[in-house]
């Protein structure tokens, strides 16, 4: 399969099943794969407030997860309180501080590396800006998880198969990583495309 390639970018369109047998090994897999919660979130705020939208994306739990995670020599899954993952003792927790909303205090990312909770304390939309995914993880949030994963062994080449709308991508620009991402969805593509394109030029500008 053809992937987009923009600068240290490489983006696939398509179901992550059908390309991983193509790709070798990445250093650390950050990812935010659905949650299978859109049928349990039906008609609440969240639901409501995305109009339906979730509900294309957020309706299956991909089960193949752990096979992806034995593909990557570290990871970092948000969400992973909901897949069948090996005990640990290393967790992220997104804390966030704008609190008595019908919604979450917080997120919990699951690490594959033995080492202590960690805490980020990050609102929900730190710069305040329209997002283009229901669930957009901050960018901010996404360095912080290199940079513990990085705590581990430097981290070149990073991967995300549920990419949505390019978030991690976004935090491996700004690091200096490779990046490897696959968004089903062709609306959540076009949209990481062109966040990615954008953030390349900005850093084209400056350099
Ligand atoms: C929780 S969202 C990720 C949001 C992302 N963290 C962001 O900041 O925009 C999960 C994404 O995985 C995509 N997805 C679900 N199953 C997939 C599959 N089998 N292959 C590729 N993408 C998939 C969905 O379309 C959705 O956009």
């Amino acid at each position: 399969m053809k992937p987009v390639v923009i600068g240290n970018c490489t983006l696939y369109n398509a179901d992550c099943r059908d390309v991983l047998p193509e790709l070798g090994r990445f250093d650390l897999l950050l990812t935010d794969p659905p949650y299978g919660l859109a049928d349990k979130l039906q008609g609440g705020t969240w639901g409501k407030s995305y109009d339906g939208d979730h509900k294309d994306w957020d309706h299956l739990r991909p089960d193949f997860l752990p096979s992806i995670v034995e593909k990557c020599n570290l990871s970092i899954v948000w969400g992973g309180n909901y897949f069948k993952l090996p005990a640990s003792r290393a967790w992220i927790v997104w804390s966030k501080p704008d609190r008595g909303l019908t919604m979450a205090d917080g997120e919990l990312a699951w690490c594959s590396w033995d080492g202590n909770l960690r805490i980020k304390e990050l609102s929900r939309n730190p710069n305040n800006k329209k997002r283009v995914h229901p669930t957009q993880k901050p960018t901010s949030l996404l360095q912080f998880c290199i940079h513990q994963a990085d705590k581990q062994t430097h981290n070149s080449t990073i991967f995300d198969p549920f990419m949505g709308s390019g978030s991690t991508a976004m935090a491996c620009i700004l690091e200096g990583r490779a990046f490897t991402g696959i968004e089903r969805d062709p609306r959540y593509f076009d949209a990481a495309c062109e966040r990615i394109e954008r953030a390349n030029a900005q850093g084209r500008l400056f350099a």
